[in-house]
């Protein structure tokens, strides 16, 4: 196994191209025959070999011209086949065998239950047939699949169905054609006895678009939300920038083993099944928000992806980032903006700030890889949003829209870079955005000190902001150009208005953002009265780490006072991490721990404030969560943040019970379920009260709780929080819950993930039992994630102090890498807190990570993993 780099700078144009490609696919579970017939012509050098990648394939037959070709005439290696002095324009014909049932990585064409399906993105489609296996070679596909039709009633492929019909022995047929030219990774196939639920959608120009929902048949009923996501999605994108669908079909295919959430295949999507299928019985609000998200992410590949793709892998944020950014759009739109924008920072803050701080840290643009499926992390995601969403606060909606006009405009059924996406947009606003490019290429989080003083006399004040970057895996960096959205606000808790002193054109765009681009510079502000406090960051206007010399008094005027709904939740945080801090340090030093009353009283004005929206007061209620607290600790003691942070839950709960109490019992009422904001609102708050009841002796209310609600959301709020105490309730209800929805896989990933949660002493032994349960099965990503990725990140037991969690998790991703590379990859990150460990644990996690490292056959995923962790 080679474990060489690719490097972007060491990109090439493809020597050929492939302008059509015919499929043939005879299905069989472990001896599936395809047939290709490929249109290539040459658009390099005469003498350039013609490389098409293979991976894993049995090559049958290949005939050039309609001329069979000998084995002396090309040459066959583990990572495909050359073929040398072609023609400048031939046709190719390959056959190859592939083993779908043995296909237990879920790369290319695997068998998921009773299904065949297909994952290509980044690199799958080599692992089909023997191909130019790169996003920039981009040909029209056509399909004729070929299955039993009693087994595999449902055959689908890209594009529109062309023509079907009945075979001898039982067999079917049918064939797709899209006219698309795509790349590779986009293609797909599906065959299986489905179900299916259908419905339609018209587009801006009357277009009538039949969409179809498959999944295993008896769970037609559980499709409905995700069609009503995917019209919704349909409809938001043709309003808000213009773009309609282009295919006579819309197919979407949910199947229970994927390795990620899902994927875009040109209107044949394929979904884990965690994604479309959703009842009040059996999901939370939070996947029900979830289906809505993705269904839309994928729905906006179409244009931000497939319409225009990616020149390289090293692009992957020109797709991902930008269409991260649609997602979020589409939910602020259909949801609550403000607490969606919390949401989404709170997961850029829980995970990709991690990710920066780590060894494995990299640029949205990343320079090089070893293997790409390690590059789909929260960076190109979540960051790359970030980076897009700074675009357009800094261009403005409209000028945002005309850039992407004019990116489609440019650039439709290319292959193209982010320095392109770029250009359109500084074309079609006018915005100097050179300096601003530099977020594509450095890493690391940037942190921004912001100093003020207030001059009575002369009614000003001087506001000094002053930037500091670093990265683990990068040197010589320069300061970033950003939008920083302020707002100052006075005593009496009102907006000043904001006026430069010598405001040069563009220091400061409307609406209190600034424009930063030194490493240090002033701004002052004139015609204000009383020395006010600030608001910084505001809406989270950059991705950035904020530092100020406030005291928690006045993070809790910001808490209470601020008008930008964002930054009174992210002023709670603050001061619920400062106060967290100097407990932790507290129990660092053995010293007694107290309840700050400044915290005590900001968090009781967001308690009875009645008129609040109730998922931003739920949000304003929460704690940190251990892995934020994790971040700012220079040398982690894990089990000292969580007695501070049980020690802090138990005061408040002490000192404010009485109305917490009141207020659950008043949110507790008797409902029908529905999605509406306000009841997700209601349902939120009250299970967040709920948890800190959690903290009392009696834990009768959690399963009230537990038993009484109709719906999944209140019952899985409160096993979670039975799942870590110590009463007959635990055993009673997660006793029940396995019984009534044993049946459920989805359902079990959430029990799986409540045990492997818990922080009970007893968890370790418990998740080793579940590894034997008839539930679990090692295959199924998803369940790998609920039980084993739940414990991994569980960092009490994974850093438990002699060193099990480490080894537990190594045995683990050497299991997995045989089977599924990618997951045992995913799982390797947990690792990467090693830098940070006191010297006891360090030695610990060291032994596993080199029994890891030097394992023959490793996979080049966990490779590059690991040995980054250990440089
Ligand atoms: N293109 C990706 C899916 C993908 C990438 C699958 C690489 C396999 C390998 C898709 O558009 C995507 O980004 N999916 C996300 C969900 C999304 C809402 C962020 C996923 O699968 O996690
Ligand atoms: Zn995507």
């Amino acid at each position: 196994m080679s474990m060489e780099k690719v490097y972007l700078s060491e990109y090439e144009k493809s020597p050929y191209e492939v302008k059509t490609i015919d499929l043939e696919f005879d299905l069989d579970s472990t001896k599936t025959m395809v047939k290709s017939k490929m249109i290539i012509s040459r658009t390099g050098e005469e003498n350039q070999a013609l490389f098409l990648n293979g991976d894993s394939l049995e090559l049958v037959s290949i005939k050039l011209d309609g001329r069979e070709l000998h084995q002396s005439e090309y040459e066959l290696n583990e990572q495909g086949l050359s073929l040398h002095q072609l023609p400048a324009e031939f046709s190719l014909e390959i056959e190859n065998i592939i083993n779908p049932e043995a296909n237990t990585a879920l790369d290319g064409l695997y068998k998921s239950g009773g299904i065949f399906c297909s994952q290509n993105e980044p690199e799958g489609f080599r692992r089909i047939t023997y191909f130019i296996d790169r996003p920039d070679v981009m040909a029209v596909y056509s399909t004729k699949i070929i299955a039993d039709k009693k087994a595999y009633p449902i055959l689908l492929s890209n594009g529109n169905l062309f023509e079907t019909g009945d075979l001898k022995d039982g067999k079917h047929y049918a064939i797709w054609k899209d006219p698309h030219p795509k790349p590779s990774y986009l293609y797909a196939l599906v065959a299986g006895d489905l179900g299916c639920v259908n419905d339609s959608f018209t587009t801006m120009n009357n277009n009538e678009i039949a969409l179809n929902i498959y999944c295993d048949k008896g769970n037609e009923d559980q499709c409905s939300h995700a069609m009503t996501s995917l019209k919704n999605s349909m409809k938001w994108d043709e309003e808000r920038f213009g773009r309609e669908y282009d295919l006579e079909i819309y197919n979407i295919v949910a199947v229970d083993s994927f390795n990620m959430g899902a994927m875009e295949n040109k209107g044949l999507n394929v979904f884990n099944s965690h994604y479309v299928l959703a009842d009040a019985d059996t999901a939370t609000d939070s996947n029900f928000m979830g289906i809505e998200s993705v269904i839309g992410h994928e729905y906006f590949h179409n244009w931000t992806g497939n319409r225009i793709t990616c020149r390289d892998w090293f692009q992957l944020t020109l797709k991902e980032g930008l269409t991260v950014f649609r997602d979020q759009e589409f939910s602020s739109d259909m949801n609550t903006r403000s607490v969606q924008r919390i949401s989404d920072v709170k997961a850029l803050q829980e995970r990709q700030f991690v990710e920066d701080a780590s060894p494995t840290s990299h640029p949205i643009k990343p320079e090089a890889y070893i293997q790409i499926n390690n590059f789909y992390t929260a960076t190109i995601y979540e960051k790359g949003a970030e980076v897009i969403r700074m675009i357009h606060t800094l261009i403005g909606e409209e000028g945002f829209r005309a850039g992407m006009d004019l990116y489609f405009k440019s650039f439709d059924g290319q292959a193209v870079r982010t320095e392109d996406f770029i250009w359109a947009m500084q074309e079609a606003s006018g915005f100097d955005l050179e300096h601003f490019t530099l977020w594509y290429c450095q890493s690391g989080t940037p942190e921004v000190n912001v100093t003020s003083v207030f001059d009575k006399k002369s009614k000003s004040l001087c506001v000094t902001i002053k930037q500091t970057f670093s990265s683990p895996t990068q040197v010589n960096q320069k300061p970033y150009f950003f939008p920083f959205k302020i707002g100052l606000i006075n005593g009496s808790g009102h907006e000043c208005r904001l006026q430069l002193e010598n405001a040069e054109g563009q220091t400061l765009v409307d609406k209190g953002v600034l424009l930063i681009s030194k490493e240090e510079e002033s701004f002052t502000f004139t015609g204000i009265k009383d020395a006010p406090i600030m608001s910084l960051n505001r809406n989270f206007s950059a991705p950035v780490k904020v530092h100020t010399a406030y005291s928690l008094s006045e993070y809790a005027f910001l808490m209470a006072h601020d008008k930008d709904e964002f930054n009174r939740f992210e002023a709670s945080q603050t001061i619920a991490s400062m106060v967290l801090h100097k407990l932790i340090d507290a129990v660092e030093k053995n010293e007694a721990m107290s309840l700050s009353d400044i915290y005590s009283e900001a968090f009781s004005k967001v308690l009875l404030d009645m008129n609040m929206d109730m998922s931003l007061k739920a949000d304003s209620l929460s704690l940190p969560s251990v892995s934020m607290l994790m971040q700012e600790r220079e040398v982690l003691d894990v089990e000292a943040i969580y007695i501070a942070r049980n020690f802090l839950k138990r005061e408040l709960i002490r000192e404010w019970g009485a109305d917490i109490q009141a207020q659950y019992a008043s949110l507790n009422t008797e409902k029908e379920y529905t999605l509406q904001s306000a009841e997700i609102g209601r349902r939120k708050l009250k299970n967040t009260l709920l948890s800190y009841m959690g903290a009392l002796k009696d834990e009768s209310p959690v399963l009230l709780q537990y038993k009484k609600s109709n719906n999944m959301t209140d019952r899985l709020a409160a096993l979670s929080i039975l799942a870590n105490s110590r009463g007959k309730g635990k055993t009673e209800a997660l006793n029940h819950f396995y019984k009534r929805y044993k049946d459920n896989t989805l359902v079990m990933n959430k029990y799986l993930a409540v045990i492997a949660s818990s922080e009970l002493k007893e968890t370790p032994s418990n998740v080793r039992d579940l590894l034997e349960d008839e539930v679990f099965d090692i295959k199924v990503p998803n369940l790998v994630r609920s039980l084993i990725g739940a414990f991994a990140r569980n960092a009490l037991h994974f850093h438990a102090i002699d060193g099990s969690g480490y080894a537990f998790i190594a045995d683990k991703v050497l299991e997995l890498d045989k089977l599924n590379p990618q997951i045992a990859s995913g799982l390797s990150g947990v690792y990467k807190d090693y830098g940070r460990l006191n010297d006891t644990a360090k030695a610990l996690m060291k032994v596993q990570l080199e029994r890891i490292v030097n394992t023959s056959n490793l996979s080049k995923n966990v490779y590059e993993i690991i040995s980054k962790i250990l440089a």
